[in-house]
């Protein structure tokens, strides 16, 4: 029985939050552009808050030619004026705090769009000083070890620049070239940014892409010494501005490589678990937790202070980088059967279309995110099951307008629907006409009403967010059974992976002398001994164990 720790000697607001990824110009069109923006989602805070959201996760907010949604940057201190104002960012803000809510922003620190000033400084004048804030080569033969990650798009890490004269480096598409983090100026151009922005009163960052900063020849450029170095200078930074500010990482590597960007608790706070994702689909698939047994026993225990972010989608492909090629290969012919459904390593596929739109499917995938490990992210729109389009290009087809209601334009805007950004989903089952946030919140067992009710029953519960973590023994591979447990409360969590109604039997003589009470309409008990019960096809309990007699 392996145990995974937390280590939280004091609270820490993350280590128990629930955070939502908002694709801002997805989610609500306040001036009928066709484009969500900030005043849109002031308007619809209280309906995040009573999801039960803790801390929004913004997607890039700022100028941008748009090559990569946002991700590629061409003005750091600004906000997209597709997206409202600074005025507006502020008022963001308040009206979250004053609901008890933050709000983080992706920062990309990796690279920037070739539209930045910088870029163009940099191509234009060999002499200029921004020709340093880029990685420049008369060859394309450097760094040969470093992969491909944009593998359907990108042939090589280097592109030649015609006005430049040279070579640039970059790990993304070409139109987002790699800032040179060997340059002082670079490292500190990046502090003043965050400063501008914690100066603001953002409550933190999504660090976008921190693997690949340095480059070293023989090296495959990810999880270099240097960019650790990097990055804990700017959490000491980070942190000297706001003790509170949350830096969230997105290491997509194995364990043991994530583990180094916590550092000794003075590195991120936070790190997505890429590797635990697909195993979570991986184990529904078949049936089977060995594939979340065996991650979990590779994943270690964390310094203190620090917490992993677990999420089953985002904004991006289901990665299938961190799988081994027979596994992907057995993910593509399982949950992408058509070759529109996938992208580069992964699925470009919506969380319910990935589950068939089948009712308990989502919900025991929703119990293992709330259960588990971590702090758990949900990503728009999958709170009431949204579809996707496979028909757009790249990852499109995942960031469709929000739907609100039946009315046109899924009530997303006024706008003219040949305006919007993206055409909202129309099709016989995931169609806005009837599904819908505001026909969920009629219906009382809908998807949205009912996380709605379990996100509130973790709420009352720490030991999800910061308890150790210890998977039990069971002969039934279909079970996947744990405790987590902290200095308050000691909690049991059964799910079951299969389709098909499954008999387990838990040995909980370590607890004889508690009681067992179902936190959702189980069954309560004591808890001598063994533990025997049936859950029905994805069924799923959780229960506190307890020596209270009440
Ligand atoms: C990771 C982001 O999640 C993705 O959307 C983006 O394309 C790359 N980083 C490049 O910034």
């Amino acid at each position: 029985m392996k145990k995974l720790s937390t280590n939280n000697p004091r609270r820490l607001w993350y280590q128990d939050a629930i955070f939502y990824e908002v694709n801002l110009r997805a989610f609500y069109d306040s001036n009928a552009d066709g484009h969500g923006d900030l005043p849109g989602l002031i308007r619809k805070l209280d309906y995040l808050r009573e999801l039960g959201v803790d801390c929004m996760w913004l997607m890039p907010i700022y100028p941008s030619p748009r090559n990569d949604d946002g991700y590629d940057i061409s003005d750091y201190c600004n906000i997209d004026p597709v997206f409202g104002t600074l005025d507006d960012f502020k008022d963001l803000l308040d009206e979250s705090h004053r609901r008890g809510m933050r709000v983080i922003t992706d920062l990309v620190l990796n690279h920037t769009s070739d539209q930045h000033p910088w870029f163009q400084a940099a191509r234009a004048d060999r002499r200029s000083p921004y020709r340093d804030f880029y990685v420049w080569s008369d060859t394309d033969q450097k760094y040969r070890d470093a992969r491909i990650i944009f593998t359907d798009t990108e042939e090589s890490n280097w592109t030649f620049d015609p006005v430049a004269g040279q070579y640039f480096w970059h790990r993304f598409y070409k139109s987002q070239p790699d800032l040179n983090y060997d340059n002082p100026e670079v490292q500190q151009a990046m502090l003043d940014i965050a400063k501008f922005w914690l100066d603001l009163g953002i409550d933190g960052f999504r660090v976008d892409a921190p693997p690949y900063l340095f480059e070293r020849e023989g090296t495959s450029c990810e999880n270099l010494p240097e960019t650790h170095a990097f990055l804990k200078k700017f959490r000491a930074f980070v942190e000297a501005q706001n003790p509170e500010a949350l830096l969230l990482s997105e290491a997509n590597q194995w364990p043991e490589e994530v583990r180094e960007y916590f550092g000794d608790g003075d590195e991120m706070h936070m790190n997505f678990h890429f590797p635990l994702m697909p195993r979570i689909f991986q184990s529904l698939a078949l049936a089977d937790r060995a594939p979340i047994d065996e991650i979990l026993a590779r994943t270690p225990d964390l310094p203190p202070g620090c917490q992993w972010a677990t999420f089953l989608r985002c904004h991006d492909e289901l990665t299938l980088e961190m799988v081994t090629s027979e596994v992907r290969q057995f993910m593509w012919e399982f949950y992408a059967p058509q070759p529109r459904m996938r992208l580069n390593r992964g699925i470009r596929r919506r969380l319910a279309p990935l589950l068939d739109n089948h009712p308990a499917r989502l919900r025991v995938a929703h119990s293992i995110l709330l259960t588990l490990i971590g702090s758990p992210t949900l990503y728009y729109g999958d709170e009431i099951g949204m579809g996707d389009n496979i028909q757009l290009e790249d990852r499109n087809g995942v960031r469709t307008p929000m739907q609100w209601d039946d009315s046109p334009n899924a009530g997303f805007s006024a706008a003219r629907a040949e305006q919007l950004y993206a055409p909202v989903i129309v099709d016989e089952t995931y169609g806005y006409q009837r599904l819908n946030v505001s026909s969920q919140e009629r219906e009382p067992d809908s998807l949205l009403n009912w996380l709605r009710r379990i996100i509130h029953i973790r709420r009352l519960y720490t030991a999800f967010g910061d308890g150790t973590l210890c998977l039990l023994s069971c002969e039934n591979p279909a079970i996947l059974a744990y405790i987590r447990h902290n200095s308050n409360q000691t909690l049991l969590v059964v799910n079951n992976l299969s389709s098909q109604p499954q008999s387990f039997r838990l040995n909980l003589a370590r607890w004889s002398e508690h009681t067992r009470a179902a936190l959702l309409d189980g069954e309560s008990g004591p808890s001598h001994g063994d533990f025997q019960s049936t859950l029905p096809g994805y069924g799923f309990q959780w229960y506190e164990l307890s020596t209270n007699v009440s």
